[in-house]
């Protein structure tokens, strides 16, 4: 059966019936929760607020889910803001100067933040202290606001985005790291508990295996197979169903979709290194979302690989595609 053309795999849907609510339902992770747990307790021990948080990882991974855990595990109020909202300091001056001792403040896609309101969160990161102009024209001053101490929570999927100084401003650097399918499986099962689907075992790990390591997509993938489910008229979510509505989604048992695929076919047909403009011209994808939501899964298992001429396809890409390489033509 043919399903009608997906949104692409990374759109989340009502995401926030799904979302972990402590650091206990946060599945997975380990390092990062115990760094989390421990740096919470202790602050709250001692009655002070903790080190700035920076959050880096792949989207989809739980940055957001993590900023929400730590703001309630602190009993603080969070703020929420992004990195390109902040076009001016004097946006940036206006939301620090609301903050209540105490509060956290999450910056999301905070390697999208302008190098001048960058500079202007340094002092209010080291000091809790901002300068404010005041006045205009020849009576204009900067004056020192103190501010109260908060906790900042920044989010990001490309750290090395992010300049040294800043990065070193964080106390805690938490990285998240792609998800093993056993994770993905246990995700699954809580969030079909959750929307009441009855899913057998191997069927969660099925899904989990297709999810390209991401939570979000765990989740999608598993919603689509309900509808499936629902449709064929079967109560309980099995392999088989499972493994029906993929065909009819077009994901393959790497997970890859006809994206993935259609990036995959046009390195083959190329034979050589192909720009990322090219690239998005012949599949009809922005760049952006090709470098940032597509490639990172395609490189990581090594179906293909960057070159400074361009993206080239691996020999385990050949493999995926069913294909051999173009032997390489003969110097005469
Ligand atoms: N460890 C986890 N346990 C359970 N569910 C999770 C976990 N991590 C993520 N999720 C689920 O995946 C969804 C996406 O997570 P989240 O929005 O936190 O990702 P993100 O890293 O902020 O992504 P982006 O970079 O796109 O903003 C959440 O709604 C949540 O349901
Ligand atoms: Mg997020």
């Amino acid at each position: 059966m043919m399903l009608p053309p997906q949104p692409p795999a990374w759109t989340d849907e009502d995401v926030e019936s799904l979302r972990p609510r402590t650091l206990d339902e946060f599945v997975g992770q380990r390092p990062a929760r115990e760094q989390l747990s421990i740096a919470l307790r202790a602050a709250r021990e001692r009655r002070e607020t903790p080190d700035h948080i920076l959050f880096s990882g792949l989207p989809g991974l739980g940055k957001t889910s993590l900023a929400q855990i730590v703001a309630r595990e602190l009993g603080a109020t969070l703020h929420t803001t992004t990195g390109p909202a902040l076009e001016r300091a004097r946006d940036l001056a206006g939301i620090l100067t609301q903050l209540q001792e105490g509060d956290c403040l999450f910056i999301d896609e905070i390697h999208r933040i302008p190098a001048a309101v960058e500079e202007y969160l340094y002092p209010a990161m080291e000091d809790f202290a901002v300068d404010l102009v005041v006045d205009q024209g020849p009576n204009s001053r900067t004056v020192k606001l103190r501010l109260q101490r908060f906790t900042l929570l920044g989010a990001t999927t490309r750290e090395g985005l992010l300049s040294a100084p800043f990065r070193s401003r964080f106390g805690l650097p938490i990285r998240l790291e792609p998800y093993p399918p056993e994770d993905l499986a246990q995700i699954i099962e809580r969030s079909a508990r959750l929307l009441k689907i009855q899913i057998d075992p191997d069927a969660s790990l099925e899904i989990a295996r297709r999810s390209r390591c991401t939570p979000r997509i765990a989740n999608r993938y598993l919603r689509r197979v309900r509808d499936f489910a629902q449709i064929k008229g079967c109560p309980r979510v099995d392999i088989e169903t499972a493994r029906v509505a993929f065909e009819g989604l077009r994901v393959d048992t790497h997970g890859l979709d006809e994206l993935d695929r259609s990036i995959l076919e046009t390195l083959a047909r190329a034979g050589a290194p192909v720009g990322l403009k090219t690239l998005s011209a012949a599949v009809g994808e922005e760049d952006d979302t090709i470098e940032s939501l597509v490639e990172p899964f395609l490189l990581r298992q090594g179906f293909l690989d960057r070159t400074p001429r361009g993206r080239i396809l691996t020999p385990l890409g050949y493999d995926v595609l069913g294909k051999r390489p173009r032997p390489a033509p003969s110097a005469e």
